[in-house]
């Protein structure tokens, strides 16, 4: 990643740090690499994700380790080895950390890609789901992404899974035939995967298929209608898409993606849910828990290039005479502590060259300190845009310019 891209990401960093401040989340880090379990209890045996994508290795006790491939199992393992449900609730964490996929790369897929995310643990309160998707649409306004498309699902609850799973089941037996052998398998693990196929036969018999949202128990309708009304409220809108299913075996009730009609095949540029099981089966008291993640090289993608120039600096010191260097040091150290962006260039090159360094940096002045300025105690700053000099003794130097 060169500067220019970099520049973008930070912006995108900064904006989101601001958003997540905004919404009462604070910052937390967890590490690069987890027990293997973490995901395959967490995010579930049966994804693709941890049956194929996954970077897992043994360290030298011979302990299996697997490199990040998602942040939420890990948050809900730091929230419990460190006893976090003993503070208040719900424990609101954001972060931003690198994740590893082995998937097929293309455009927008990476094996590395960045996702900043954030998880309320604690709370089953339907206008923490509410609030969630608002932050993240929130971001993406402030950020300028066009053509965002917001889709919320619902996965049920327990009570309202069984009974659908064993419908869903019997009519995908009774259409077993115009299946293809890779969606027979995937049945077999987890039936409601199917309706991510992306095969003609298999889509087919997926749209006359009985969907989740006709079978919510009374508590999970409650709960869904509770979300939408506080979406209606922040006026988010969106899309109810009855057949939206996510990678991760973790979600109950409330699923979403947003989608941008920018980033062709890999169009999901974030998306989350609930996860009300997720804390208990990594060993920890019953704790619900919403959140989202985004890939900010798929926010980069969205937002194309961007024409805006280099952000310049304030100063370029210029001294030519080698031996004067060490003198002027303390004098970068100052401006720069003073905050303003200083660069600076070192003697053997000729006057002419240090300016057309300036020029390149686009510094907005340069402090030129030439031999003669040098015993007459003063600085020759030039204004780069207009060419007009004025000389400063060098004792006033720093509070003139700051
Ligand atoms: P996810 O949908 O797997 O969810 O990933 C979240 C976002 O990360 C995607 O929407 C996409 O922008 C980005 N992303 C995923 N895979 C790649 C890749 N290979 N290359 C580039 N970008 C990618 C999760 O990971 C959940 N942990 C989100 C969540 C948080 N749910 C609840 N809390």
């Amino acid at each position: 990643m060169l500067p220019e891209e970099g520049r973008r990401r930070l912006r995108i960093i900064d904006a989101a740090r601001e958003t997540f401040t905004l919404y009462g989340y604070g910052p937390i880090v967890t590490p690069t690499f987890e027990d293997t379990e973490v995901f395959t209890r967490g995010v579930g045996a049966a994804t693709d994700i941890v049956r194929k994508e996954m970077y897992t290795f043994q360290d030298g006790s011979g302990r299996s380790l697997t490199l990040r491939p998602e942040g939420t199992a890990p948050v809900a393992r730091a929230f419990v080895s460190n006893g976090l449900h003993k503070r208040p609730l719900p424990q609101k964490l954001w972060y931003v950390a690198p994740m590893f996929r082995y998937e097929r790369a293309q455009s927008g897929r990476y094996r590395e890609h960045y996702q900043l995310g954030a998880e309320a643990l604690g709370s089953d309160d339907p206008l923490l789901d509410a609030e969630a998707i608002a932050l993240l649409s929130s971001l993406y306004r402030l950020l300028g992404v066009p053509g965002v498309r917001l889709r919320v699902g619902d996965m049920g609850d327990e009570e309202s899974r069984g009974p659908y799973r064993a419908e869903l089941r019997a009519y995908l037996d009774r259409h077993v035939a115009s299946l293809p052998g890779d969606a027979r398998e995937r049945m077999e693990q987890n039936p409601l995967r199917l309706f991510d196929a992306s095969d003609d036969a298999t889509r087919a018999v997926m749209a006359e298929a009985p969907v989740l949202l006709d079978h919510l128990s009374d508590a999970a309708r409650t709960h869904r209608e509770e979300v939408l009304a506080g979406l209606d409220a922040l006026d988010v809108v969106y899309d109810e898409d009855p057949t939206l299913v996510r990678g991760l075996d973790y979600y109950t009730n409330t699923v979403f993606e947003f989608t941008c009609d920018r980033l062709g095949a890999q169009s999901g540029i974030g998306g989350g849910g609930r996860y009300d099981g997720l804390v208990e089966s990594l060993g920890g008291p019953p704790t619900p828990g919403v959140g989202f993640g985004s890939g900010i090289e798929r926010i980069v993608l969205a937002l194309g290039d961007d024409e805006s120039e280099p952000p310049g600096i304030d100063c370029y010191l210029a001294v030519p005479d080698r031996k004067l260097r060490v003198r002027y040091l303390p004098l970068l150290a100052e401006l720069r502590s003073r905050g303003l962006a200083c660069d600076a260039g070192w003697g053997g090159r000729s006057l002419k060259s240090l300016m057309r360094r300036a020029s390149a940096l686009r510094a907005r002045r340069a402090i030129i300190v030439g031999p003669r300025e040098a015993e007459e105690g003063v600085a020759t700053v030039r204004d780069m845009a207009t060419g007009e000099q004025v000389q400063v003794a060098i004792d006033e130097l720093v509070g003139s310019l700051s």
